[in-house]
């Protein structure tokens, strides 16, 4: 496990955009696995601007979104779906046969989405935000590491962080699709951006505590190459 500490967060989301845009550049057809939430919209903003200078170019990339809530429409603007395509999509040339996020809320389509990432040939790079109780994708806390795409009951604290995207915390839907632990351990590697203090004592378990479902980020301590990088706010537990 790597870690580097930067001296903002846009300077860290930056970083993750240009190790995405390296991956980009030495693979033209990559298959990349993308996140939403606050943290790596920097990290898009620096991806479609490379793209608008022909620096790199997503014609033949693939993309697997780790998550989406479970019964909101896709054109709802708080949706994965709408936040991709505001964020990246529509601004550089992925083709929309190639980008590709979970729905539904059924094993079926928990299944279909697995399969479609293997069909794909496996995500190369994965990016994470990180949950302030340690989830990552949705992959709540929990007695134990689930594997692949599954629907799943958001917890109370995911509740309340994520009610500021909605006009109060009753309007945030209970559950959401996501890629399980096994998808996300799967990628050949995995970027994950964390910034601001609310964060730095997942990012301390995830790196330095027991390897326990209860903190799902803590399973990547065994990722073979995974890359975790903060601003100074969320390094701040990590000292020595
Ligand atoms: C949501 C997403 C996660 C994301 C997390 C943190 O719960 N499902 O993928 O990492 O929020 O979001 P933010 O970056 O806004 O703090």
């Amino acid at each position: 496990m790597e870690f580097h500490v930067y001296e903002s967060a846009r300077a860290a989301c930056e970083a993750a955009g240009m190790l995405i845009a390296a991956q980009i550049t030495r693979k033209g057809d990559s298959v990349l696995g993308l996140a939403t939430g606050s943290t790596p919209v920097p990290a898009y903003e620096k991806l479609v601007q490379w793209y608008q200078k022909g620096v790199i170019d997503f014609d033949r990339i693939r993309t697997f979104n780790l998550d989406e809530y479970v019964g909101i429409d896709h054109k709802n603007p708080l949706s994965y779906h709408a936040f991709m395509q505001e964020h990246l999509f529509s601004k550089v040339n992925l083709r929309p046969e190639n980008v590709h996020l979970p729905s539904g809320h059924s094993a079926a389509a928990g299944k279909a989405y697995d399969d479609a990432i293997r069909a794909a040939g496996g995500i190369d790079i994965q990016l994470l935000g990180i949950g302030r109780n340690g989830h990552i994708g949705f992959n709540e806390p929990a007695k134990e590491f689930t594997y692949g795409t599954h629907v799943v009951t958001l917890t109370q604290n995911t509740i309340e962080a994520n009610a500021r995207f909605f006009k109060s915390a009753d309007e945030v839907p209970r559950q959401a699709i996501s890629m399980g632990i096994g998808n996300i351990m799967a990628a050949k590697c995995v970027v994950l951006v964390a910034t601001g203090e609310s964060k730095a004592e997942a990012v301390y378990k995830t790196i330095r505590g027991p390897i326990t479902p209860e903190v799902p980020a803590s399973i990547l301590q065994l990722h073979p190459c995974c890359v975790i990088l903060t601003d100074r706010e969320a390094g701040s537990l990590m000292k020595d």
